[in-house]
């Protein structure tokens, strides 16, 4: 491990700025005491900042000694989970209901620490933007930065962010090329028939019977319509219909989740759903109403991106220990938005450690971080941000 004395000596007060931000967490768009917090600490070590970009969203401008060159963004996002935390360490959250169970309090706080260490060593040509931004989790927090104008103001020549992974040890980077997380988006159907006498079925229009079918048929887009070479996932989720077991009802509700790696696969999807669903309700003498929305984007990373970021990784931690092609995931993150503008990377960063039993997934009540990690992180958007 390559990691610079400064960023060791920082390391520990870094790590109670993640443990104050972990004991008060704020769900998304409500980031107040956070991004004051950020704001303060940006402020302190002379960095410029902006505020008010996706409500909450703190950004921090910091040029480099050496003269212009590129415009580099860091993003780190700071809002929590609606989860009790189970963990009992002494900084557990004191927001009931409320937990940072995804572990942003540490990539806010490990962006902090890169942020404080390249304040004290401006010798790099070019532009830090320090994106710190509300509601990764399902508010799109990115999309309203780059709505207010982030791009605008602070015209990045790449951007890179990371997440922590319970999955990798400390001192481990994952990452690959291409499609790393997929676009997210939801259905919901409502299959309306006739209802009536469960004893005299000839009388009604069957909702349950018509939307038992579209679960089943759905499930063809995937092995049927699609390329076997696209990844994608249709997941139904949710079937809700009647009350009792003598009366067929006059409805009945199928929602569910779609996944996939390119917005081409996205289309012929949603498409083929509503021809399905439709066909199939008015084959039953039914009717159909379809809402699909579209959330997250896929995430996308850039071929240049990855190989300067990986550089940077192999150098900090040794070239054995960056796995460069993952397998991408189907779940979705809203750093997408940001691949979608411009040439961007977006990285693991190993956190979890079994032997001290730190092996909890995201989004649980005992989630945690070896904080062994916040100092790699550190070092990591440091490195990134300097130009390597
Ligand atoms: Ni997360």
């Amino acid at each position: 491990m390559h990691l610079l004395p400064e960023i060791l000596d920082s390391a520990e007060a870094i790590r109670d700025i993640r443990r104050n931000i972990h004991a008060h967490p704020e769900l998304r768009f409500e980031e107040n005491r956070t991004s004051d917090l950020v704001a303060e600490a940006l402020s302190s070590w002379g960095i410029a900042v902006y505020r008010g970009m996706g409500k909450t969203g703190v950004v921090g401008r910091l040029d480099g000694d050496l003269g212009p060159g590129k415009m580099i963004g860091l993003r780190a996002d700071m809002d929590a989970l609606p989860l009790q935390e189970h963990n009992n360490f002494a900084h557990t959250s004191r927001n009931p209901g409320k937990m940072h169970a995804c572990g942003h309090d540490g990539h806010t706080a490990m962006l902090l620490g890169a942020a404080q260490y390249l304040s004290n060593h401006r010798a790099f040509k070019g532009t830090v933007i320090f994106i710190f931004q509300p509601a990764e989790e399902g508010g799109a927090g990115a999309r309203e930065m780059i709505k207010d104008g982030l791009f605008e103001q602070f015209p990045c020549d790449a951007v890179f962010g990371l997440h922590n992974w319970p999955g990798l040890g400390e001192g481990h980077f994952g990452v690959t090329d291409g499609p790393m997380m997929a676009s997210s988006n939801a259905f919901e159907i409502t299959v309306t028939g006739r209802g009536g006498h469960a004893a005299l079925p000839h009388n009604s229009a069957d909702p349950v019977l018509a939307g038992a079918q579209v679960v089943l048929a759905l499930q063809s887009i995937i092995t049927r319509n699609k390329r076997p070479v696209d990844a994608a996932v249709l997941s139904v989720t949710q079937f809700h219909a009647g009350e009792t077991s003598n009366v067929i009802p006059d409805s009945a509700f199928i929602g569910g989740t779609v996944r996939t790696f390119t917005i081409e696969v996205l289309d012929l999807i949603e498409q083929r759903l509503r021809e399905i669903t439709h066909s199939i309700a008015g084959a039953f003498d039914c009717h159909a109403e379809i809402q699909f929305s579209r959330s997250y984007p896929p995430l996308i990373n850039h071929k240049n991106e990855v190989e300067f970021a990986s550089g940077v990784m192999s150098e900090l931690v040794g070239k054995q220990n960056v796995n460069t092609s993952i397998d991408p995931t189907m779940g979705a993150e809203d750093f997408a938005y940001y691949s979608h503008q411009v040439p961007a990377c977006f990285f693991r960063l190993g956190a979890g450690n079994k032997a001290k039993g730190i092996t909890s997934g995201v989004h649980t009540p005992t989630f945690n971080i070896d904080e062994g990690a916040i100092e790699v992180g550190m070092g990591i958007m440091a490195w990134m941000g300097s130009g390597g």
